[in-house]
């Protein structure tokens, strides 16, 4: 079993970095094989809209988005880690699901992995991404394991902060539990690869 961290703080080590790290731990202590990759330096470009993924079956923007997407599509289990700015998730993270609109390649799909959240903030925005985050699991029929927020600043402050940790490392070790499950959407939501939800007018 294998559950990805992905850091989209651009600062290295900071404390996004770090409480996924700890998430990791608590997923290696359940038998997983786990694995940090941290957006810090990398180039995700913005999704162009231009549609041509659904035509060729690969987006056609040159950057880091292959390499990451590529882990996302082999993990069983994928933790999503963000630091909160103005009110919501960071552009590389938000950046990073919006190129998601490509298919992850033949035969690959999000659809059945099990989908953690890791924020940190100053002070206010924490709930903001959680909940988008929530609603991008439903949208790719992921399953939604659990989240941690914490309240930081400083680069390493949370590594202050005993109870985030302690959450964190318990949201890693229910994600392998709950990935070992192996719960199955019907085979047709997987190939439908949305689900946005209806709006009435
Ligand atoms: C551009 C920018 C915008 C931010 N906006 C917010 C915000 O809206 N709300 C908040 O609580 N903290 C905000 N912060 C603070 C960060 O969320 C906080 O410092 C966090 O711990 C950084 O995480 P990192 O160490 O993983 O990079 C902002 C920081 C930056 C650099």
């Amino acid at each position: 079993m294998k559950i990805l961290g992905i850091s989209c703080s651009p600062r290295t080590s900071g404390n996004t970095h770090i409480l996924i790290a700890e998430a990791l731990e608590g997923a290696r202590t359940e038998g997983a094989e786990a694995e940090l990759f941290s957006l810090a330096g990398k180039e995700i470009k913005p999704c162009d809209g231009c549609g041509s993924c659904h035509k060729t079956g690969k987006c056609h923007i040159e950057d880091d988005m292959a390499t990451v997407y590529e882990k996302m599509a082999e993990a069983d289990g994928i933790i999503f880690g963000t630091p909160i700015y103005f009110y919501g998730m960071a552009a590389q993270c938000k950046a990073m699901i919006d190129r998601t609109f490509a298919p992850p390649g033949k035969g690959k799909s999000l659809t059945n992995k099990v989908g953690g959240v890791v924020v940190v903030a100053g002070s206010v925005g924490i709930i903001d991404a959680v909940k988008d985050l929530y609603f991008y699991f439903a949208a790719k029929r992921m399953l939604a394991g659990n989240w941690v927020g914490a309240y930081v600043n400083n680069k390493g402050d949370i590594n202050s902060k005993a109870g985030a940790m302690k959450a964190a490392r318990e949201l890693g070790q229910d994600m392998v539990q709950i990935a070992g499950k192996e719960f199955e959407y019907p085979r047709e939501f997987a190939r439908s690869h949305f689900a946005y939800g209806t709006h009435t007018h």
